[in-house]
């Protein structure tokens, strides 16, 4: 029977991460933007779909937050992995779960291609587990073999050389699969008599061998993108492998990177064949760069979208921003969410916009804060133009007509309009709306007058 049919993936997230020191679960601590998590379920998504549990305890509600889709199992306290899974249980039953692959949440660098392998490697077995062979086995459960034949895992803590002989290097990387018989009959036999006090799901293997179950180690070789996160050394070393992927992966695609080893781009953003980038930069999110769109240097994107031939000039900040076709940002733009250059438009130096949108070839080139507006095509935003969209407790928004013409130095006090083809002289604070076409002015007249030297 194909192994799939009836799988269910657990993913284990409820551990505290005592040695990442943080209020948050180790879990939801980021590589590139992403929480940790994040990345082992876009692993497991392909294979298995909707069939996915995460088991949650500490600060659960933060990972239901984070990820609202997911199917949830509670783990009020942290007795260990074995316990973890025992709490599941009862759901992965009634989803009618034949076999379960079993993965730490904490092993961000895992990837389809790898849970493919050894899945296709545990077929016909009742219990297998992934290993790898590291240089030096560290804190991991190390494989126990004779004669080839796995014997069990042993916990770092509770190796004993005297015992269990030279270490191999041959360690658990925490991902296994169990036939439902295997963990019904197995998880009530595991005790917590060991150096931690918890319940291993690792002895599990020993266990399965003792009651007669099909049990198999399934080597993944050297492959350190299976290792965990614990703590914030392995935490950035993990960021850092996941990073020089990333960078490799685009300029193999065809993505023009100029310094490679400086740009920071999520796998999740999708950057197409052409476009152009210049480290540093950070590109996180679903941010889209399409084909032909240059970055300078020093941008940080997130969640953006950046259009055809649009060009986003150095040391610009972008939120949840949308820039059109041969638009031009920066130097120096910070585009906040809702921010919307239409195409041909410009935002220069000191420019923020929040929720506002820039029409077809509009600029405001420099010194403006555009926000709950919405500007036509073909106008100019003078200098220091200001919409001055809060008075206190609400919102209001400024609405400018096509072709118009802002002088510097403007404040629009919203709500407030201006019309098409209208035109406001420098210096104005408009508090009334000026009609299309008409001259919109309001400021002192200029008086020049006898100048008295003392
Ligand atoms: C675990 C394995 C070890 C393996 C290593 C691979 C056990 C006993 N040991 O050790 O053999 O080499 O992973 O990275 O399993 N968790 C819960 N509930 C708990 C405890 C942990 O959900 O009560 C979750 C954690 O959030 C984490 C995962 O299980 O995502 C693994 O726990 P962790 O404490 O990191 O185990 P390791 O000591 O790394
Ligand atoms: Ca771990």
């Amino acid at each position: 029977m194909n192994m799939m049919e009836n799988s269910c993936a657990l993913v284990l997230a409820a551990g505290k991460g005592t040695r990442m020191h943080s209020d948050k679960p180790k879990v939801l601590q980021t590589l590139l933007g992403e929480p940790m998590l994040a990345y082992v379920l876009a692993a497991l998504r392909p294979l298995f779909g909707e069939k996915i549990l995460l088991v949650t305890g500490h600060a659960g509600h933060m990972i239901a937050q984070a990820f609202p889709e997911a199917g949830l199992v509670r783990q009020e306290e942290q007795l260990g992995t074995a316990h973890a899974v025992m709490c599941a249980m009862e759901k992965l039953e009634q989803a009618g779960a034949g076999n379960i692959l079993v993965v730490n949440g904490d092993t961000p660098l895992l990837d389809s291609g790898t849970v493919n392998f050894f899945i296709d490697k545990s077929s016909g077995a009742d219990i297998a587990f992934a290993t790898i062979t590291l240089p030096d086995a560290g804190p991991y459960g190390r494989v126990l073999r004779e004669k080839g034949l796995v014997k069990g895992i042993v916990e770092a803590k509770d190796f004993d050389r005297g015992a269990h002989g030279e270490p191999t290097g041959e360690v658990n990387a925490g991902i296994y699969m169990f036939s439902l018989q295997a963990l019904k009959a197995l998880l009530p036999l595991v005790g917590s008599a060991n150096k931690s006090g918890e319940y291993y799901l690792t002895d599990l293997i020993a266990l399965g061998l003792e009651k007669g179950f099909e049990t198999r180690g399934i080597e993944c070789g050297h492959n350190e993108d299976l290792m965990g996160v614990n703590s914030p050394v392995e935490l950035a070393n993990m960021e850092e492998r996941l990073r020089e992927r990333e960078a490799m992966r685009l300029l193999q695609n065809g993505v023009i990177v100029h310094a490679p080893q400086l740009l920071r781009a999520s796998p999740f953003a999708r950057i197409e064949p052409g476009a152009e980038i210049t480290g540093p930069c950070e590109i996180t999110g679903n941010t889209v760069i399409r084909r032909g769109a240059v970055i300078g240097s020093h941008c940080i994107i997130h969640a953006s979208e950046i259009m055809e031939n649009a060009e986003v000039r150095p040391f610009s900040h972008l939120d949840h921003a949308i820039v059109g076709e041969n638009a031009q940002v920066g130097p120096y733009t910070r585009l906040r969410p809702g921010a919307v250059l239409e195409k041909d438009s410009h935002a220069g130096n000191f420019v923020e916009l929040k929720k506002a949108t820039l029409g077809a070839g509009s600029k405001a080139n420099h010194l403006s804060y555009l926000g709950d507006a919405r500007v036509g095509s073909n106008v100019n935003i003078g200098a220091g133009t200001i919409t001055c969209n809060y008075d206190g407790k609400n919102k209001h928004p400024t609405i400018i007509g096509d072709g118009a013409f802002i002088g510097s130095n403007t404040a629009l006090v919203a709500p407030v309009t201006v019309g098409a083809e209208a035109l406001v002289g420098a210096g104005s604070v408009i508090t009334k709306n000026v009609a299309p076409g008409e001259l919109g002015i309001s400021r002192a007249a200029q008086k020049n007058l006898h100048r008295i030297k003392k």
